[in-house]
């Protein structure tokens, strides 16, 4: 599993530790709101998602990262690359971001989903990352728009009658960066 560092990030690959820290950030309502409509994951959800994560980093070298404030070593949350294998669209790797809300406003989510754009794009050459949320989920989507992706609009999902979806591709981001 591959480290990265930003400014002011360090993602790194999962722990042990790291455990109770997600489900405490999947226990916080503010976290849970757009995502679960704010209930809890409880311990064996998380435990089967961990699982699934350590998996994809095995099978396919990427993966979310846990999220360490450099300056602190406080623990931040989750940000990076996943994959939604129900996602019914062609491309299912998505980025993604879950942080505790004492560090939210600081323009973290962003920081480190361009280092997981650069991480996709740039060595894994995937051909196109998506990012996924409830339409009303601004603060994220504000994030998608931060990174240069664009709205594709908005499709049922799981049982909800919609989510909203952004997508960049490999040749745009080459573009933005050269
Ligand atoms: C989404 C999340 C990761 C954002 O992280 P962050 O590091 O705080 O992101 P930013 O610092 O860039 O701030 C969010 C942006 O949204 C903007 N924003 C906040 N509330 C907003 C609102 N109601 N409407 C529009 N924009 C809003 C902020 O102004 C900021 O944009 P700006 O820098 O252009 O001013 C964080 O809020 C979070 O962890 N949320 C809970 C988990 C979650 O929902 N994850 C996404 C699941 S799909």
């Amino acid at each position: 599993m591959t480290t990265v560092g930003t400014e002011r990030l360090l993602l790194r690959p999962w722990c042990e530790a790291d455990f109770d820290r997600l489900v405490g950030l999947y226990s916080n309502v503010e976290v849970m709101r757009f995502i679960s409509g704010g209930v809890p994951l409880d311990r064996p959800r998380v435990e089967a998602m961990l699982d699934r994560v350590m998996g994809l980093w095995r099978e396919r070298g990427f993966g979310p990262w846990a999220a360490i404030d450099k300056a602190s070593g406080a623990w931040l949350g989750e940000i990076g690359l996943n994959e939604i294998p129900d996602w019914p669209e062609a491309d299912k790797i998505e980025v993604g971001w879950e942080l505790d809300p004492a560090w939210w406003g600081r323009g973290l989510a962003p920081e480190g989903g361009r280092a997981a754009l650069e991480f996709g794009f740039g060595v894994h050459r995937l051909p196109r990352i998506i990012s996924v949320t409830r339409p009303d989920n601004a603060k994220s989507r504000r994030v998608m728009e931060k990174l240069g992706m664009t709205c594709q609009g908005e499709r049922p999902f799981r049982g909800a009658p919609a989510a909203v979806w952004y997508a960049l591709d490999r040749e745009t981001w080459l573009n933005s960066t050269a």
